[in-house]
This record gives C-alpha cells, structure tokens and sequence, in this order.
C-alpha cells in the first residue's frame, strides 16, 4: 500500500513539475540551469564511484546501533557493509546533484546530518578543501568505516561527530558562527526532522541553504517539508521530489517551485 501511495505521489510530481522556462527568478534560474540540471561530471566523481563499487563488494560485516526510529537505540543483528552501501547510500546521481550546488553555491560550512558510510559526505567536501564539512553519525562501527573512508580519499576538512543527533547537534551548532549548507538525511520522522530544522535556523544566514532528502517518502516526511516550506523564514522553496532545498533570501517574494531534475 505504502509503495502505491509512493508511486502515485511520484506521478502527480512527474505530471506538474516544471522546467526552466517556469522559473521568473534569475537566482533560481541560475541555479536550476547551471547546478541542478546539468549532468556535469567532475574528475574526482571516477575515484568516488571506485570507493562505492568496493563497500559494494565488500564481505565485512558490522554491528549497526541505529538512533533512527524516534531516537530509541536499536541494536541489530550484524549487518553487511555492503547492503548499506547499496541501501542507505544517496544514489550517484543525487550525491552528484549535491556536489554540483555545493560546487555552485560555494558554502564554507557544511552540516551533513547521517553519516552513514560517508560517500555523500566525501561528494560535500571535495567541490573545496577550503571548506569545513561537519557530519553526524550516531553508530560506532559506521562511523570507524566512514572515518577510513575519509583517510582513503586524503580528506582533510571533514569532523565527524559521533553519538546521538539529539544531543550532539544542539552541542555542535553553538561552536558555529553560521552554518552554509546543510543535509539532511538522519531521521526520516515528522518530529525529528522539524526539530533538527528549528535547531539549525538558528545559525542560518540571507545566504545559507537546507536540503532535505527524501521529503515525499512517506506522509510524514510530506508533512515535515510543508511545515518547513511555509515557515515563515523560509523564501524560496524547491522540490525535486527526492531532495526538496529551501533558501533565506529576505529580498525575494516567497515562492514555492517544482522542478524536475
Ligand atoms: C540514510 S543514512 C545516511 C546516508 C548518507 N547521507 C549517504 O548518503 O551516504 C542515515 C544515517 O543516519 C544515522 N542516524 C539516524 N538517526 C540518527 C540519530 N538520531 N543520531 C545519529 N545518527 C543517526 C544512521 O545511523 C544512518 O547511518
């Protein structure tokens, strides 16, 4: 029932979303025509893509402490590094699609909300290693790998934050002026989701960016992106179905776009 409501949520995107020729606002035209759209491939995409073919085949596997359901820590039977690799990992296409706006945009701090094994994370810090990319991961054994991950790719702006998302942001988010960018990708609730944005508005600037992963997965996560999307800080609002960004520019009207990609 769940994968029928998902795929009739993703038909009525295909059938109203727009392209260029809808957008009136050149930041947003900009944007759509020169980072959202556009498959541009960057040399490093070769060495990262080469990182996910080996956690795919990889024959390790971990003990996984998961703080994603409400919170509650969840032990689980071992899990393979690979099955998350194929599972919890952003897809190519969408861990490029944040590389590109990062690369366009140009952010210094990153927030990247779930680790995981780190492969979208390493596609946040390679557009500049002058920027900071600090990312959350809850679970001991995922984190280790994603650290590894890191050292292979000779990355040296990342911070990884271990522990519980509850409590290591609200710590995090004082040692921070501002925050650029952000990811979301933890907890894919209602609560959790509106909480972890609320805490972040704190540090957001007239130039920061959110970005939201997975905003029609289920009715929660629609209702979590129409909240933030109407909370009134909150100017221009974009939703590519699997990502949905949002924009704090006060000079611009309020305006909602949906856009395919
Ligand atoms: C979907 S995966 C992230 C995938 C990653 N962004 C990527 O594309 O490579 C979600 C991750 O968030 C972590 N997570 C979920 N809720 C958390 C919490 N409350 N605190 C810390 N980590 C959490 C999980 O352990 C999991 O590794």
């Amino acid at each position: 029932m769940e994968k029928i409501s998902f795929f009739l949520r993703y038909l009525s995107f295909i059938l109203s979303a727009k392209d260029e020729h809808s957008i009136h606002s050149p930041f947003v035209f900009d944007l759509y025509t020169k980072a959202i759209k556009p498959r541009k491939n960057f040399y490093v995409f070769t060495a990262i893509e080469k990182l996910r073919s080996k956690l795919l085949s990889s024959t390790k596997k971990i003990k996984v402490t998961d703080y994603g359901a409400g919170s509650k820590i969840e032990n689980s039977p071992e899990r393979s590094v690979s099955n998350i690799a194929r599972y919890a990992e952003k897809s190519p296409e969408l861990a490029q699609l944040i590389f590109r706006l990062i690369e366009y945009l140009k952010p210094a701090i990153i927030f990247d909300l779930g680790t995981s094994l780190g492969i979208t994370t390493i596609y946040e810090a390679s557009p500049s290693h002058e920027s900071k990319v600090i990312t959350f991961e809850g679970c001991p054994e995922t984190s280790k790998i994603a650290r590894e991950n890191f050292q292979k790719m000779k990355l040296k702006n990342i911070e990884l934050v271990e522990g519980n998302i509850d409590q290591t942001l609200p710590a995090k988010i004082q040692q921070v002026q501002k925050i650029d960018f952000i990811f979301f990708d933890a907890n894919h609730r209602y609560e959790p989701t509106v909480r972890y944005f609320e805490t972040c508005l704190e540090k957001a600037r007239e130039e920061s960016v959110f970005v939201f992963d997975d905003i029609h997965w289920s009715k929660e996560m629609e209702e979590a992106w129409q909240y933030i999307q109407n909370h009134p800080r909150v100017t221009i609002s974009i939703d590519l179905f699997f990502l949905g960004i949002i924009f704090f520019r006060t000079k611009q009207p309020k305006q909602h776009f949906k856009l395919k990609c």
